[in-house]
């Protein structure tokens, strides 16, 4: 992948430096265009080292009136022969020249002869940040449909600490891969709550029911939701896994809390995506000093915990539901049982107890049980591709009902 990497006069221009060797790593091309305010910071001579291409740092580089001629026009060949723009340190100047259609160097002029996705990670002082006009230019590149990453809070470089920090440079790496990836804002305007990971049950104090869910697959979907515009709000289980990007994350551990939890967030949702593999049972009595080791043997009593896709089903109104199963065997049958009894829109039914598919597992394949009697078979691939498959099907199913009910 061909990327054009735009450098602003920052102090966060060295930071620059670590985007292009991770984009590398990420087998892109990088082609990088400093701007006269860059200059000041960084050297181009770093940039061209790390990627072996020559820098772009003006729009009349060359000397010779016939070198000029070409370089004159290099703009719409960079333009042309790269698949992403991103810009980081995106300054206020610079962003303020992208909002207006200012060409006045190499990079503006480069931005407005430019088709594909725009990737922006803005960096300035924090009140520059905040300022009315910054953020009007910022709404201008939003609507135009560029992908903003946006800066951190933290401390700055003018000794102040607030939001204006460079996003970490990962967070900028992966918003240019999904740029590439042409993943589309589709699911802009929708609230995607989805559940994950296992729950515990608690024996005693010490120990407790669960079971092998490592909540990769309702991360994956979480994340894939988040990249496609939606808010996302991820309810999830004890599990080890970072918290995906742009996603309002609620950690619980029983399922009598995640229950609540669901109902707490259910109002604001449009979609919901039960991917928790939630425990069925739960101690009738949870004692309250750990239970003491004997030679007996010993049985728990124990209670159904709340069915919570099932009285989803009941309540959902107009939103749309997607349950899932794990199953050992006749996945078809079971997702279909699933679908009517739980009153969802869609299942999705993944095989358990294999060793690339459904719990643990990076991989998954699985079966999407509609409504309309039709089965969609996902073959294997990874939880993210899975994820960006069962998103495809859900955005379908929000497109008809949308054509039905004008929602
Ligand atoms: O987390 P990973 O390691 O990536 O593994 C992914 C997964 C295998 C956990 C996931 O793909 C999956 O199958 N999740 C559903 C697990 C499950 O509990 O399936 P089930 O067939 O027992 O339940 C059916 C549905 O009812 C599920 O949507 C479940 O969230 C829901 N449920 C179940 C019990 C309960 N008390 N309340 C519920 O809402």
């Amino acid at each position: 992948m061909n990327v054009i990497l735009g450098v602003g006069g920052g102090i966060a221009a060295y930071k620059a430096a670590e985007l292009a060797r991770v984009l590398i790593q990420r087998y892109c091309r990088v082609q990088v265009v400093l701007t006269a305010g860059a200059q000041e910071f960084v050297r181009p001579l770093t940039f061209a080292t790390l990627t072996q291409q020559k820098v772009i740092t003006d729009m009349f580089s060359s000397e010779s009136a016939e070198a000029t001629l070409s370089s004159a026009v290099e703009h719409i060949a960079v333009a042309q022969n790269n698949e992403v723009l991103v810009v980081a340190p995106a300054t206020a100047n610079v962003l303020a020249k992208m909002a207006h259609g200012i060409a006045d160097d190499f990079l503006s002029t480069l931005y407005l002869a430019f088709t594909g996705p725009v990737v922006l990670a803005p960096a300035m002082n924090d009140k520059m940040w905040a300022h009315a006009a910054a953020q009007a230019n910022m709404a201008i590149l939003r609507a135009r449909g560029h992908r903003i990453v946006e800066p951190e809070d933290g401390f700055l470089a003018c000794g102040t600490t607030g939001p204006g920090r460079l996003a970490e440079i990962t967070r900028i790496a992966d918003a240019v891969v999904e740029a590439a990836a042409g993943t589309a804002h589709d699911l802009e305007g929708e609230t995607v709550l989805v559940t994950a990971g296992p729950t515990q049950e608690p024996i005693d104090p010490v120990r407790y029911i669960s079971n092998r869910s490592s909540g990769k697959m309702g991360y994956a979907i979480a994340e894939a939701a988040a990249a496609r515009g939606a808010d996302v709000v991820l309810i999830s289980g004890p599990v080890n896994l970072p918290a995906p990007r742009c996603v309002r994350l609620i950690s619980i551990r029983t399922a009598q809390e995640m229950h609540h939890r669901v109902f707490e967030e259910l109002e604001a949702a449009s979609i919901v995506v039960k991917c928790a593999a939630v425990a069925d049972f739960r101690m009738k009595e949870v004692p309250v000093q750990k239970i003491k080791k004997t030679a007996a043997r010993m049985s728990l009593e124990l209670d159904p915990t709340p069915d919570i896709l099932a009285e989803l089903g009941r309540k959902k109104g107009d939103r749309l539901l997607i349950g899932f199963a794990a199953e050992t065997e006749n996945l078809r049958q079971e997702a279909a049982r699933k679908l009517e009894s739980k009153n969802c829109d869609m299942v999705v039914a993944n095989l358990v107890g294999t060793e690339d598919t459904g719990f643990e597992a990076d991989t998954n394949e699985v079966v999407l049980a509609l409504r309309n009697g039709e089965f969609i078979e996902i073959p294997k691939a990874s939880k993210r591709e899975i994820a960006s498959e069962i998103l495809d099907q859900v955005l379908k199913l929000r497109l008809a009902r949308t054509a039905v009910h004008g929602r």
